[in-house]
């Protein structure tokens, strides 16, 4: 029985005081007791897991359309000689404030495909500032996407209260942006020329406000008039022109700057989609417009399933300035949140998971809490917190318009933070795959038994290399568990792997957005280690004792259910540290690799192709969507913004509008096409097929 002899290993780790008072017995009767509750303790009710995901996910397309109801803000910088494109639906240049998007794909996607379709393209000329609202805030018919920045203009989610109906789509859009420039204006945080002077947001891509296109810190390099001659009506005879194939070596001349200085306003209606005849029917690049558009939001996709991808890179978060309402200041909305979940999500007061009672599936469950981001809001967040989230922001923002913060390590967080996802993101999954396998090893063959226990401890290996040192041989057997000094000193360097410098008594202090950051780090960490030096102990504690023998095949060892236990105990270990994290998004993939003409798609609004009777889908809760889209009936399979956004010059009709706001919104993603993302071909945005 030498080869499984359990007690001294894992005793331990599941009830310390029986376990050391009974070190050399056999088996120990108590352990399937203590399994039934769970030995892991995670709060779920926590902020921390979820302060760190919104730190590392900033400027990303993929996370934060997984997590769309953004949560923080962050100071930003673009630097000098950035491209910036407007397109417009007219020769004019723009009045200020209006909108850029960093990628030409986006700004023709919702401005081209007109009869008068225009494009200039700008470049700073200067280092340029801003701020950045994170999650899928520039998502104008959303469940909560807009909030953080609504609560930073007027305090409340809603906004002002209009006369007539309420909603007004796209419309108040003109009224956020000029809230956000005017703050900036007043607080003295930038103007034309200087400091702060653009608002960063991301639907299917990534764009800014611009606070004054006046404003020195950018030049008109071009202005286009991208209008394309129309396809031929059916039988419409086709002149082609002679091409002028002279080339050029100079310099093309610079438009003129811009001296347009009028104040971009609201229009006074709603704007209502054409019904019959669309114009763009004969526009010849109407179909791939759209997959342009996609294709650019594609190339920010950042951190995925597939491993780290670049984010939004011409945006340089300032991360040392970062504010979120996962702060612990803000219990206006931690309170509510914690209470509902811990109905929703069988958590005790304490944010300990209960399981997933008698009837519910384990697998559901975990899934439910990995989510549980995706549904929070800002509901509930109060004027007065609101307006501390303010206050501190214009703190921050000055403090980082100077050339020496007072309050800036230097440390770059959002690199840190994704370290950490990228060590442990894809690498837990692999070893939850690893320690399922077990169900399929032949558990009365040493052999079998002993090759998956060695692929277990190549990987709790790799996760401790950078912290333990083996003992020596003569330390006791208790040294491989929970209460011994080994795991302290080992979790202790593992927790803080990356911020030990920070501890004060190194002269260090941060100031208030640092020391959160540093919070959530240590929280996460912490959690990490937690579950992966327990595991690793044990791994190498029973290979120790059990494993690292010649194997002689002729022995027919039983094997002990503590051995199973243990191999469970491991796994809803690491499966609950997966799901306190709920970095979901980094694991989720197109699980076959798309072809030369696919692409992994997810629904990033407004990109949520359409299918008739369809759409809707389970939403986030409390916010039920439901039905099969939009109302007034929507031919099956168009692209959903695309009829709003081409409805600019048409005449107001009498087709209903229902306020899509919060409670309803036809553009809610089919949450499938979210969670198993598939390679779709360009006709997919469109039709919805493909
Ligand atoms: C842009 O070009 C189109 C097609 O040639 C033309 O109809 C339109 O008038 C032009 N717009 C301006 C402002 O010149
Ligand atoms: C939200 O704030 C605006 C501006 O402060 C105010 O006009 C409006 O009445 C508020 N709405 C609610 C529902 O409190
Ligand atoms: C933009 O800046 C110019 C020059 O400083 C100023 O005249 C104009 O009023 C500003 N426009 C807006 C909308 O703030
Ligand atoms: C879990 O976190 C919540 C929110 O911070 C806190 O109120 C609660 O006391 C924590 N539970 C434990 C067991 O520490
Ligand atoms: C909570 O309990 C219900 C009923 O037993 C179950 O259906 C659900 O999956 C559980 N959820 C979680 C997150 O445990
Ligand atoms: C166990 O083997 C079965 C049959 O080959 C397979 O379907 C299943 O996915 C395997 N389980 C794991 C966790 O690998
Ligand atoms: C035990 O497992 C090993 C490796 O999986 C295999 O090669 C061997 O044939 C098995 N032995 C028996 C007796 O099934
Ligand atoms: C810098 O940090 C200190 C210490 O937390 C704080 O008192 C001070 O207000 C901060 N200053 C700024 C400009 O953020
Ligand atoms: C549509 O609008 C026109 C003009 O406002 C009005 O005369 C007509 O009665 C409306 N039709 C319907 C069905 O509401």
């Amino acid at each position: 029985m030498r080869l499984f002899r359990f007690c001294a290993v894992f005793g331990h780790a599941l009830l310390p005081s029986i376990a050391s008072a009974s070190q050399q017995q056999p088996l120990l009767e108590a352990t399937s007791e203590a399994r039934s509750a769970s030995q892991w303790k995670f709060n779920y009710s926590s902020e921390a897991p979820h302060y760190f995901a919104s730190a590392y996910g900033l400027l990303q397309q993929w996370p934060n359309t997984f997590f769309p109801n953004g949560h923080s803000l962050v100071p930003c910088e673009i630097p000098p000689f950035t491209k910036l494109y407007h397109g417009r639906r007219d020769g004019d240049v723009p009045p200020s404030p209006e909108w850029f998007a960093f990628d030409i794909g986006m700004s023709y996607g919702i401005m081209g495909s007109s009869r008068d379709s225009h494009m200039l393209t700008y470049q700073t000329t200067r280092r340029v500032k801003c701020i950045y609202f994170d999650g899928e805030s520039a998502t104008l018919f959303g469940t909560g996407q807009l909030d953080s920045q609504n609560l930073h203009i007027w305090g409340n989610t809603s906004g002002p209260s209009r006369p007539g109906n309420g909603f007004r789509g796209l419309w108040e859009e003109y009224a956020r942006a000029t809230g956000l420039c005017d703050w900036f204006q007043e607080q003295k945080l930038g103007g034309p020329g200087w400091g702060y002077e653009g608002i960063v947001r991301m639907n299917a891509g990534f764009e800014m406000i611009w606070c004054n296109f006046s404003s020195p810190s950018i030049r008109l390099i071009s202005h286009l008039n991208i209008t394309a001659p129309l396809l031929p009506k059916q039988d419409e005879e086709v002149i082609v022109k002679a091409q002028d194939d002279s080339t050029l070596t100079s310099y093309y001349p610079l438009p003129p700057s811009p001296t347009r200085s009028d104040r971009a306003t609201d229009p006074a209606n709603p704007p209502v989609p054409p019904v019959n005849n669309p114009p763009w029917i004969r526009e010849p690049f109407f179909h791939s417009q759209a997959w342009a558009w996609y294709s650019s939001a594609t190339t920010h996709y950042g951190s995925n399933g597939d491993g780290p991808g670049r984010p939004e890179t011409h945006v340089k978060p300032m991360s040392c300035g970062f504010l979120s309402y996962y702060g612990p200041d803000f219990l206006s909305q931690a309170l509510p949140r914690a209470q509902e979940e811990q109905k929703s999500l069988n958590l005790t007061k304490d944010g300990l998971w209960t399981g997933p009672g008698k009837s519910g599936s384990r697998a559901k469950a975990m899934e439910s809490l990995t989510r549980r981001r995706r549904y929070h809001t800002l509901d509930s967040i109060t004027p007065s917190d609101a307006s501390i989230m303010r206050v501190n922001s214009e703190r921050v923002l000055r403090d980082l318009s100077s050339d020496s913060p007072a309050n800036c390590s230097g440390i770059d967080w959002s690199t840190m933070t994704n370290d950490i996802v990228q060590t442990y993101g894809s690498s837990l999954f692999r070893f939850l795959n690893t320690l399922e396998r077990f169900e399929n090893v032949t558990i009365t063959n040493l052999t079998s038994v002993r090759d998956w226990m060695i692929d277990v401890r190549d990987e709790t290996h790799s996760f401790l290399l950078p912290f333990l040192e083996y003992p020596d041989d003569d330390a006791n057997d208790n040294i491989w568990t929970r209460d011994s000094s080994l795991f302290k000193t080992t979790y202790s360097r593992c927790r803080y792997q990356f911020t030990r410098l920070l501890d004060p008594e190194e002269g260090i202090s941060l100031g208030p957005e640092e020391s959160l950051l540093q919070w959530s780090v240590e929280e996460t960490t912490g959690g990490i280690c937690s579950v992966l030096v327990d595991v690793g102990l044990a791994v190498e504690g029973l290979w120790e004792a059990n494993f690292n023998v010649p194997i002689k095949e002729t022995s027919k060892p039983e094997v002990p259910t503590q051995f199973k236990n243990e191999v469970s105990r491991w796994t809803e270990g690491i499966e609950q540290l997966m799901a306190w994290l709920g970095w979901a998004g980094e694991w989720v993939r197109c699980e076959q690799r798309c072809a030369w003409d696919e692409s992994c798609f997810i629904p990033m609004w407004p990109m949520i192709p359409f299918r008739g009777g369809r759409g809707g889908g389970r939403g986030p809760p409390r916010r039920e969507p439901g039905h099969g889209g939009p109302p007034g009936g929507r031919p099956g399979g168009r692209l959903s913004v695309f009829d709003e956004l081409f409805a600019f010059d048409d005449p107001p009709n009498n087709r209903t509008f229902r306020p899509p706001g919060r409670g309803f919104n036809p553009w809610q993603p089919n949450e499938d096409d979210l969670w198993t993302p598939k390679c779709v071909k360009s006709d997919y945005i469109l039709t919805g097929r493909g």
